[in-house]
C-alpha cells in the first residue's frame, strides 16, 4: 500500500457566507501524479492556498506528508514547491536571479544552489536567457521559469494551480513533458480545467465543484462509472436509416436514438443489449457498426453540467 502524501479531513472553507470548500475529504499518494479538474469557481485554488499553507481552513484539517498544515506551517513550506495560478515572478531580478533569491529564502548553501539553478535553467529550456528579465519572456517562458523556482529547493510535493492555463499547445506540451518527467521523484498535485491535460498526466484523477469532491479515480474508473450504457454507431448503406431508426426506437432496450444523415447513434441499456440489436438489423444495408468511446470530457459535463461558470 502506498502512503498518502496529502490527506484532508472535512476540509471546509467559508468566504462569509459562501462555501468555496464543504467538507472535503481526499488523499493523495506519495510519488503519484494527481489532477484536481473542477470548472472556474469550483473551489481549486482554495484547496491549494490551503494545503500549501497560505490560508487557514474554518474547519477540518489537512496534512502534508504527516504534518498538520495549521500546526507545521514552517516545515511544510520548506518542503512543498508551489506554481500558483498568476507568474508571481521579481520584475525587477532577472531569471537566474529570481531562482538564487527563491534559494536563499530557503536557507540553501551558495555551492548547492549555483548547480542546481544550472541544471533547471537548461531542463527547461532557459539557459541561454537566463540574465533577462522577465518581462521580456514569453507566457510559456515565465511559466517554465515558475515551475523551475517552484524546484530549485527539490520540492517532495509540488503544487501546481492551472500550470498550462493561457499557453500555446506547444508551451504546454513542453510543461507536460517535465511534469511526466518528474513522476515516481516526487508528489505532484495539479489542478487544470483541461481534461486532456489530465488524461494525459494523472494516475488519479478528482473532479470537484460547488466546493465538493463529486468522483474520483484514474481516467478509465471515471470513464466506466459514468453509466453501464454503451453507446455505439450504425452507419446505414442507401435511404434505409429513418426506417431503422424507427424500428430500433421502438425496442425497449434502447434507451436513446438518433439519426444524422445516414448515421444513427443508439443508447443501450447494456453491452449485452447489442446481440437484439444485430437481430433486428438482420437484412438491412448496414455498412459499420462501431462503438462510440466515452471522453472524459462526457464525465465532466455529466457531472458537473454545461452551464458556463463565472
Ligand atoms: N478571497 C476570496 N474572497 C471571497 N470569495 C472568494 C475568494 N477566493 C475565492 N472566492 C470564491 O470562492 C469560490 C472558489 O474559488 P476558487 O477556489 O478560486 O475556485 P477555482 O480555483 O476552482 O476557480 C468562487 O466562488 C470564488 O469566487
Ligand atoms: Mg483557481
Amino acid at each position: 500500500m502506498p502512503t498518502a502524501s496529502i490527506i484532508t479531513h472535512s476540509l471546509t472553507k467559508l468566504y462569509g457566507s459562501l462555501t468555496a470548500l464543504d467538507s472535503f475529504d481526499l488523499e493523495v499518494d506519495q510519488g503519484s501524479i494527481f489532477g484536481m479538474l473542477g470548472p472556474n469557481g469550483a473551489g481549486k485554488t482554495t484547496l491549494i492556498r490551503i494545503l500549501t499553507t497560505l490560508m487557514r481552513q474554518s474547519s477540518g484539517d489537512a496534512s502534508i506528508e504527516g504534518l498538520d498544515t495549521l500546526r507545521s506551517g514552517r516545515e511544510i513550506r520548506c518542503m512543498i514547491g508551489v506554481v500558483s495560478q498568476e507568474n508571481s515572478l521579481d520584475r525587477y531580478l532577472t531569471a537566474r536571479e529570481n531562482l538564487e533569491l527563491h534559494a536563499r529564502l530557503h536557507g540553501m548553501d551558495k555551492r548547492l544552489y549555483k548547480q542546481r539553478i544550472d541544471e533547471l535553467l537548461e531542463l527547461m529550456g532557459l539557459a541561454g536567457r537566463q540574465k533577462d528579465f522577465p518581462d521580456t519572456f514569453s507566457g510559456g517562458m515565465q511559466r517554465r521559469l515558475v515551475i523551475a523556482r517552484a524546484l530549485v529547493h527539490q520540492p517532495r510535493v509540488l503544487f501546481l494551480d492551472e500550470p498550462t492555463t493561457g499557453l500555446d499547445p506547444q508551451s504546454r506540451r513542453v510543461v507536460w513533458e517535465y511534469v511526466r518527467s518528474m513522476a515516481g521523484s516526487m508528489t505532484i498535485f495539479l489542478t487544470t480545467h483541461y481534461l486532456e491535460e489530465a488524461e494525459q498526466l494523472c494516475d488519479r484523477i478528482a473532479i470537484m465543484d460547488h466546493g465538493r469532491l463529486i468522483a474520483i479515480g484514474s481516467t478509465q474508473e471515471l470513464k466506466d462509472r459514468l453509466s453501464g450504457a454503451t453507446v455505439y454507431e450504425i452507419e446505414f448503406a442507401g435511404q434505409e436509416a429513418d426506417r431503422y431508426t424507427t424500428l430500433l426506437g421502438s425496442m425497449p432496450c434502447v434507451v436513446n436514438i438518433r439519426r444524422l444523415g445516414g448515421k444513427v447513434t443508439v443508447t443501450l441499456e447494456c453491452w449485452e443489449c447489442l446481440s437484439e440489436i444485430v437481430t433486428a438489423l438482420n437484412g438491412a444495408p448496414v455498412r459499420r457498426i462501431s462503438l462510440q468511446e466515452r471522453t472524459l470530457e462526457d464525465v465532466f459535463i455529466s457531472l458537473t453540467g454545461d452551464k458556463v461558470r463565472e
